[in-house]
């Protein structure tokens, strides 16, 4: 028990907003699963009157044979005049009922887990599909806005505090309550007086539940923090080692540290008092209850005087009400200690229900149709756009791609070159204007159908923690294996490829660990000539590679620019020359427009940016 509490204290409650709201939300998901619900519940109401049937039988092995009184007996017929051997024969009989009510109850508590788990799954199951189809449908404008992280952690950590809801706490919880409620109704049904007697240290008990455990979770919060800082102390002090040693602060740097360890210390021992000190306190209020209530029961026993008019208690009922308050004592920890799980997961669930609510931002229209084949002509009609209402960040863009042309847009950074991009495929949309794809508004098409004919390389390219392989065949998935060798020979990333450890099946690690940057766009670059797409959109690497990997890569590229619409974010001037039409964008318009060689007699702002990034590199 002593671990257990730990372990659940140790854990940071939040509370929801609305809980009707959310618990409502989970009813649903559960209505497919209700037989499970209400097993569950059935069998823990099964197993709560077994848990109070069983010192009622206690009582009355005393009440019916030990000391025989027809009075207080209702288990059997009372035979004062019976021998030995048959008093001891019927008190057999009894323990045997006795074990057979507590192997139900052991039976009714697991099968009422097994249901609740069962439901429970299933839901989990559900809600975690509905997170990933949500994640699949949300824009990229929604990644932006949002931090990976808080996206992450919904689908992790709240998912998980609203599992251990399901696994355990809400039915501890439940059940709890229904053994409670059952040992008052019995109490007060064998005896009023007593009964107030003993459940008199009820209130008590919940009191010193909630301090202990509310005291234990503010020092395991304290000591989460402490150890945070002792981390960062950690981390800073790896990572900016030369600095520390440069100016001579390793004596503070140690200070700083040992002051935050001692902290954690401290922390963690407060907790270790307050959880280790709950169930002996807990004991020692029912041990009083019990005292009282013998003192109590013993007295009006010994005087022949019932207790406020009632009859005077059996020695039976005495020492059934002793059981029931050791019984107490369990429900009433669980119910103090679990119910903060029980809100923490149902706050989980609000979070994770917000982000189901979230609107899609950018949908197909009902009467979408399928982009037919695309021949590559890309218009820009007037277009506008904006990331906050109000901050136009595109102005008056007009322009006409045709069919097989490289359109090369350059300008300085925060220009708005990844916007204008970002309007082709859709991953956001314009606030006027139109972006037309053989003479189709882009808003008027399915997003699949468009995707698919559009072929995106990125700066940074991201590889799936996959073979090699799979990684190339992610552009079309039904391609062969030789289709795929194909790409990656057309776009020369095949010979870099045989040479890994496994060749194509060499498996990437995280965000393509393992290779160099070169090479992973190469990947990514075989990955889109595999998809063969009609538009094709690059976003140059600005980064420095090595000066064979950046001609293999530059080849590359021109491998892949043959014969489709492409619209390159240009940062290098083989690719700017090589272009039909430069775009040169200004604070979301565009100012200048022509070929190198027209810019560049323009002796504009292209002509300046030409002198200041490529005249070196021109000469060399
Ligand atoms: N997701 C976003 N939310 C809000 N503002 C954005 C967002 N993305 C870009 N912007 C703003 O829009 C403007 C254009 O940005 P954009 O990314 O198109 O520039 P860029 O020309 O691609 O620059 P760079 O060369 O640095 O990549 C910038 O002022 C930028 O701050
Ligand atoms: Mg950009």
């Amino acid at each position: 028990m002593l671990d257990f509490n730990r372990r659940i204290l140790d854990q940071e409650t939040s509370k929801s907003q609305n809980i009707f709201r959310t618990i409502g939300r989970f009813a649903q998901y559960f209505r497919q699963y209700w037989l499970g619900f209400a097993f569950s519940m059935i069998f823990v109401v099964i197993s709560a009157w077994a848990t109070v049937l069983a010192p009622e039988l206690t009582g009355q092995a005393v009440d019916c044979y030990l000391f025989p009184s027809a009075e207080n007996c209702w288990y059997t017929t009372v035979d004062t005049a019976a021998s030995t051997s048959t008093r001891l024969e019927g008190l057999g009989g009894l323990v045997i009922v006795l074990v057979a009510v507590f192997v139900l109850d052991a039976v009714m508590v697991g099968l009422a887990f097994y249901a609740m788990r069962w439901a429970g799954q299933n839901v989990i199951r559900d809600i975690r599909n509905r997170l990933f189809d949500k994640i699949h449908q949300l824009s990229i404008g929604y990644y932006t806005r949002n931090e990976a992280g808080d996206i992450m952690s919904r689908l992790t950590n709240d998912l998980d505090t609203v599992q251990q809801m399901f696994n355990f706490a809400l039915l501890n919880v439940i059940r709890g309550v229904f053994i409670i409620g059952s040992i008052v109704f019995a109490m007060l049904r064998a005896n009023v007086p007593y009964a107030l007697v003993s459940l008199s240290m009820i209130p008590l008990m919940l009191v010193a539940t909630q301090y202990f455990s509310s005291q234990a979770r503010k020092a395991f919060r304290k000591a989460r923090q402490e150890i945070g800082n002792v981390n960062a102390d950690l981390q800073e002090s790896i990572a900016g080692a030369r600095e520390v040693q440069a100016f001579n602060r390793e004596e503070e740097s140690i200070a700083q540290f040992n002051a935050g360890n001692q902290a954690n210390r401290d922390a963690n021992i407060r907790a270790a008092m307050f959880t280790s000190a709950l169930n002996p306190v807990l004991e020692a209020l029912s041990f009083a209850a019990m005292g009282l209530m013998v003192l109590v029961g013993g007295y009006s026993a010994l005087n022949n005087q019932p207790l406020l008019g009632t009859s005077v208690i059996s020695v039976g009922t005495i020492i059934a009400f002793i059981a029931y308050i050791q019984r107490l004592n369990q429900p009433v920890q669980q119910i103090a200690i679990l119910w903060t799980n029980v809100q923490s997961g149902i706050a989980g669930g609000e979070r994770i229900f917000s982000l189901l609510d979230e609107p899609v931002d950018i949908v197909d229209k009902p009467d979408a149709r399928p982009l037919p084949t695309i021949d590559g002509t890309v218009i820009f009609e007037n277009v506008e756009a904006e990331y906050k209402p109000g901050e136009k960040v595109l102005r008056g863009i007009n322009f006409q791609a045709n069919k097989g042309q490289i359109i090369a847009i350059v300008g300085p950074t925060g220009a708005g070159k990844t916007t204008i991009i970002n309007l082709i495929p859709r991953f956001y949309d314009v606030t006027n204007g139109a972006v037309k794809i053989d003479g189709i508004d882009v808003r008027d098409v399915t997003q699949d159908s468009l995707r698919s004919q559009i072929g995106i390389v990125l700066q940074d390219t991201f590889l799936f923690s996959d073979t090699v392989m799979e990684n190339i065949r992610y552009g079309r998935l039904d391609a062969t294996d030789e289709e795929v060798i194909e790409a990656a020979k057309l776009v020369a990333a095949h010979e870099f490829i045989e040479r890994l450890p496994d060749g194509y099946q060499t498996v990437l690690g995280e965000r393509g660990g393992g290779l160099s940057q070169g090479q992973r766009q190469l990947i990514a670059i075989a990955r889109v000539a595999l998809m063969n797409p009609n538009i094709l959109i690059l976003d140059e690497a600005t980064s420095s590679v090595d000066t064979r990997t950046e001609r293999i890569i530059q080849a590359a590229f021109e491998k892949l620019l043959e014969g489709r619409t492409s619209f390159v974010i240009a940062h290098r001037l083989s690719t700017i020359r090589n272009a039909d039409q430069v775009l040169m964008v200004k604070d979301g318009q565009i100012i200048e427009r022509g070929t190198h060689q027209e810019l560049l007699a323009q002796r504009g702002a292209y002509y300046d940016l030409y002198m200041s990034q490529f005249s070196e590199a021109e000469a060399s």
